[in-house]
C-alpha cells in the first residue's frame, strides 16, 4: 500500500504487532512496509496461525485474541488489525488493549471493509458477506455485519487514537463473474447453510443464495471498499 510506505518510510520500527492476523494476508503488507521489522502475529484461531506460520517462517505466531493481549505495556512500534474489526466480540476493549501495548508515539494501522456508498457489484460481495456472518452468528462465532465507515472511525476515535490520515481502497475493478464461478459460489453457500437446516432463518437465508445468483448475474462481484486508519498513539 504506497500510502502506508511513503508516511512510514522515514520512521524508525523495529517490531510490529499483527492482531487477528488469520492466515496472513495483511503480513504481506506489513513485510513490505516494515522490511526489517520483527513481526508478531497473533488470532485466536489455531488452524489460521499453523498456516500462516507454514508461509511466514520470519513471523512469530501467539494464540491470543484481541480483547486480551497477552503482553506488557508498550511492546511494539506498531500495531495493526486487518478485516478482523467486526470478528471482535468487544472492539472497544480491543483497541484499548492494542493501545495498551504500543509504545508512546507508536502507531497503530486499521484496515477493514465497510458497508455503506458500495456500488451494486459490491453490494453483491456486502450480501455473500452478511449470509456468511449470519450463519456463523447461527452457529455462535462471533462475526457481525461489516461496520459503516463512519462507525470504524467512531471507535477509532472514542479510544483516544489520534488519527493521522486514512484513506479508501479497493481490492478489485468490477468483476464478472462466469456463470461456472456464481455456480461455485452458489454451491459453497448451500454448503454452508446445510450447517443451519434446523433453524428458523433457514427459508430466509435460502431465499438469499438465488438472490445472489440473479444479482451476481446482472451487476458482477466486487469487494466492498476498505477504509485504512493510520492513528499515534500519544
Ligand atoms: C477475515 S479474517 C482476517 C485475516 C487477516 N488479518 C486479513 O487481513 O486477511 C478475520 C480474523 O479475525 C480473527 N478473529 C476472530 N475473533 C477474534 C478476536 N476476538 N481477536 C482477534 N482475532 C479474531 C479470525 O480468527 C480471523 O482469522
Amino acid at each position: 500500500m504506497r500510502q502506508l510506505k511513503q508516511f512510514f518510510s522515514n520512521k524508525e520500527i523495529a517490531n510490529v504487532l499483527d492482531v487477528g492476523t488469520g492466515s496472513g494476508n495483511f503480513l504481506l503488507v506489513l513485510k513490505d512496509i516494515f522490511p526489517t521489522a520483527k513481526i508478531t502475529g497473533v488470532d485466536p484461531n489455531n488452524e489460521s496461525l499453523i498456516d500462516a506460520a507454514q508461509t511466514f517462517r520470519d513471523v512469530s505466531f501467539k494464540r491470543m485474541s484481541a480483547e486480551q493481549l497477552d503482553f506488557t505495556n508498550h511492546s511494539f512500534n506498531v500495531v495493526s488489525i486487518s478485516m478482523a474489526l467486526h470478528h471482535l466480540t468487544d472492539v472497544d476493549l480491543a483497541l484499548n488493549e492494542m493501545k495498551r501495548v504500543v509504545k508512546p508515539g507508536g502507531w497503530i494501522i486499521i484496515n477493514e471493509l465497510f458497508s455503506d456508498n458500495l456500488n451494486e457489484a459490491q453490494q453483491v460481495h456486502r450480501m455473500v458477506h452478511h449470509f456468511g456472518s449470519r450463519i456463523d452468528r447461527i452457529q455462535g462465532i462471533n462475526h457481525n455485519q461489516a461496520f459503516k465507515k463512519h462507525e470504524i472511525l467512531q471507535f477509532v476515535n472514542e479510544a483516544g487514537i489520534e488519527i493521522q490520515f486514512h484513506f479508501e481502497h479497493k481490492k478489485e475493478e468490477n468483476k464478472k463473474l462466469t456463470s461456472v464461478e456464481i455456480e461455485e459460489k452458489v454451491v459453497k453457500m448451500k454448503k454452508r447453510l446445510d450447517t443451519v437446516k434446523t433453524h428458523p432463518d433457514y427459508e430466509i437465508l435460502k431465499l438469499q443464495i438465488n438472490e445472489f445468483r440473479e444479482k451476481a448475474v446482472v451487476y458482477g462481484y466486487q469487494s466492498a471498499t476498505r477504509i485504512v486508519i493510520v492513528g499515534q498513539v500519544l
